[in-house]
């Protein structure tokens, strides 16, 4: 059994974060410069429990002195039910993640892929990506809630996604690439909590949040398009256009908007939130050559830290089952 180490990308939601609670479709792509990443290495002169470390949350421990509930705890639970394992061997796992926590950029999702990844490729029975999804989806039932699935299926598929709940996934091929800078407002905010602001906003006026979500399921679909066909202005006012129905359903904040307006007025094609919202992250959509005016702009209006990405421009466009 030899020592294994396994990464899963961070991840940002270019369009549909929330309405895909409801149905309506997203749009997501994989950001490969941040990771979570996890080691395991064989410890066969030992006899014990697993021992886990994970410096980041200072945590050094053995799995049976960690609750029931966490997710660590849970990951060893679902890959030894998906394997049919009644005990793990000794080993030492050591988790570490670059993702910033609570901002948007699915921290949570790439540790519970890498989790699963990890171990059941270090027992020597990879699962497969859909397993892996799946797996994923459940670790996330334990920290978010309602999660429509999203990010445990960009970061597990590792491409960009057009994803719709509870229908195959559709990975998309962008005609051009995508320079974008995430922002982050340095403001910590639970999805869990903005998705939940949400439903008792639309529980108490469905018929003008229903409007809201429909009008972003269309820009959606309206931005696919754009994407796959390389019209890469379209793609930045739909981004604005988002941002401006995301604030209309109360998951903006002040900081998120300073940011979206600086971005722009510096030249970017288009910004917007970007995940649950309320603080987090927001994306810019910059052209190559304004780039750095952009980012100095979202720095001047209170960004805590601005990191620029290309999204390249990928090969094939096509519908499989996950
Ligand atoms: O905040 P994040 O990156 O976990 O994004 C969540 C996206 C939401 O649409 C707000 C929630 C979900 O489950 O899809």
């Amino acid at each position: 059994m030899p020592a294994i180490s396994v990464t899963a990308p961070a991840k940002v939601i270019l369009f549909g974060e929330h309405t895909v609670v409801y149905g309506h479709p997203a749009i997501a792509v994989p950001i490969h410069e941040l990771v979570a990443r996890v080691t395991i290495i064989p410890q066969p002169t030992r006899s014990g429990p697993p021992e886990i470390e994970a410096p980041q949350i200072d945590l050094r421990t053995s799995l049976d002195r960690l609750p029931p509930e966490h997710p660590i705890v849970r990951a060893f639970q679902l890959v030894a039910e998906a394997l049919g394992l009644d005990h793990w061997p000794a080993l030492h796992l050591h988790l570490t993640s670059s993702i910033p926590v609570a901002s948007g950029m699915g921290s949570s999702a790439a540790t519970a892929v890498a989790l699963v990844r990890a171990l059941s490729a270090f027992m020597g029975r990879p699962l497969s990506d859909a397993e892996v999804c799946e797996l994923a989806y459940r670790l996330e039932q334990r920290h978010h809630g309602t999660p429509s699935g999203i990010d445990n299926t960009v970061i597990t598929f590792d491409r960009p996604i057009f994803f719709v709940r509870y229908q195959p996934v559709e990975f998309l091929t962008f005609a051009a690439p995508l320079h974008l800078l995430i922002a982050d407002t340095g403001v910590k905010s639970l999805t869990r909590e903005a998705v939940a602001g949400v439903r008792q906003r639309w529980e108490k006026d469905p018929i003008l949040y229903e409007a809201r979500f429909k009008a972003i399921g269309e820009l959606t679909r309206r931005a696919k398009e754009a994407l796959i066909r390389g019209k890469i202005e379209e793609v930045g006012t739909l981004m604005t256009e988002n941002h401006r129905l995301l604030v209309e359903i109360g998951v903006s904040s002040p900081e998120l908007d300073r940011l979206v307006k600086a971005a722009v007025s510096a030249g970017a094609l288009g910004a917007k939130l970007s995940g649950g919202g309320q603080g987090g992250i927001m994306i810019a959509l910059a052209q190559p050559h304004t780039a750095h005016l952009v980012e100095q702009a979202l720095y001047q209006a209170g960004a805590v830290n601005v990191f620029s990405t290309v999204i390249p421009a990928p090969t094939s466009h096509k519908a499989i089952s996950p």
